[in-house]
């Protein structure tokens, strides 16, 4: 199998476009690809951004950032992702749309390219279906914010086969991540986890009758957490909090992983959270 030099990301919104910036720090050539050439510049602009402060702290040569900026190629089309030796996809968290992609990713990329997904909570192994390749179709799933949270799962599914496992591993470890094997299931590891502990956060809020800026400031002061579980909230996206609970309560059925209605209610309203300027706390920036 070649060394994997060039990666494809496919959507540049906040995972996307911190992924890009990671790969493009550890040397890979990247390819990204945005619906439409504003939201590439916009991704491009912000990991220009982050690149900068990091050499403003000293954290990274000017030369390393001129060089990991001059690796990117921006595009709107799929075709451009034809060269790519690994694709990592991180478009909306909706089945449809990611096996409309990956269909499309097998009859353009080359038979033996890895196509790697970030999903939070969907299959990987459904997902593989939409190819003629399952035994190359891994998860990859980085943590928000992905430049600086350490760990990445890698998700085996049904049919991948062992190369293409620990490829994405050895990218993970290359990109400078703390990589930990898992099967796919639902939620891997962590989600499977904070994603009902969460939910209890969002139902304490009423319980218990305490704000928002209490809880945060009872579990990073009561138990440690980096972040208060509203805060937290408000980073992942609510939107995306709400998904990903909808998905993991419908294959465990368990009711610990329904999403509170609270949080239902706020991203039916539009409240998704730091993206939309509002969530459990309001945003200027
Ligand atoms: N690239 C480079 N630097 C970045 C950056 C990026 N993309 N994004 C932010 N930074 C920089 C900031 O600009 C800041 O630097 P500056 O202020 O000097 O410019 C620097 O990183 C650090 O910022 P903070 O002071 O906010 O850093 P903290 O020490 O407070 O840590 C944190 C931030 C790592 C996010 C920490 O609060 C934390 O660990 N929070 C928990 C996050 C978490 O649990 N994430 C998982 C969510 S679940 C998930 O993602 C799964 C999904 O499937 C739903």
């Amino acid at each position: 199998m070649a060394e994997i030099r060039t990666i494809g990301v496919v959507g540049l919104g906040a995972m996307g476009g911190g992924i890009a910036q990671l790969a493009l720090e550890a040397g890979y050539d990247v390819v990204g690809r945005e619906v439409t050439a504003e939201l590439g510049e916009r991704a491009a602009g912000r990991i220009a951004h982050f690149l900068a402060r990091k050499v403003e702290k000293g954290q990274l040569e000017p030369d390393a950032r001129d060089a990991a900026v001059g690796r990117l190629s921006l595009t709107t089309e799929l075709e451009d992702l034809a060269g790519a030796d690994l694709v990592i996809e991180a478009i909306m968290e909706e089945l449809a749309a990611k096996l409309e992609l990956f269909a499309a990713l097998d009859g353009i990329v080359r038979p033996e390219t890895i196509l790697a997904t970030n999903t939070s909570a969907l299959s990987v192994t459904e997902i593989a279906a939409a190819t003629t390749r399952p035994e190359r179709v891994v998860g990859m799933h980085f943590f928000n914010p992905a430049p600086l949270m350490p760990l990445v799962e890698i998700v085996r599914a049904e049919l991948s086969d062992d190369q293409a496992v620990e490829a994405a591993f050895a990218v993970g470890e290359r990109m400078g991540k703390h990589p930990v094997r898992c099967h796919d299931t639902p939620g891997f590891v962590v989600n499977r986890v904070l994603i009902p502990l969460l939910n209890d956060c969002i139902k304490v809020l009423d319980e218990a009758r305490v704000s928002p800026e209490d809880l945060d400031a009872a579990m990073k002061h009561g138990a440690g957490w980096p972040m208060g579980p509203c805060t937290l909230v408000d980073l992942v996206g609510i939107d995306v909090h709400v998904h990903a609970a909808e998905a993991l309560y419908e294959k465990l059925r368990e009711p610990r992983m329904a999403p509170p209605p609270r949080l239902v209610a706020m991203r039916n309203a539009g409240l998704l959270g730091r993206k939309s300027g509002r969530g459990f706390y309001r945003y200027d920036d």
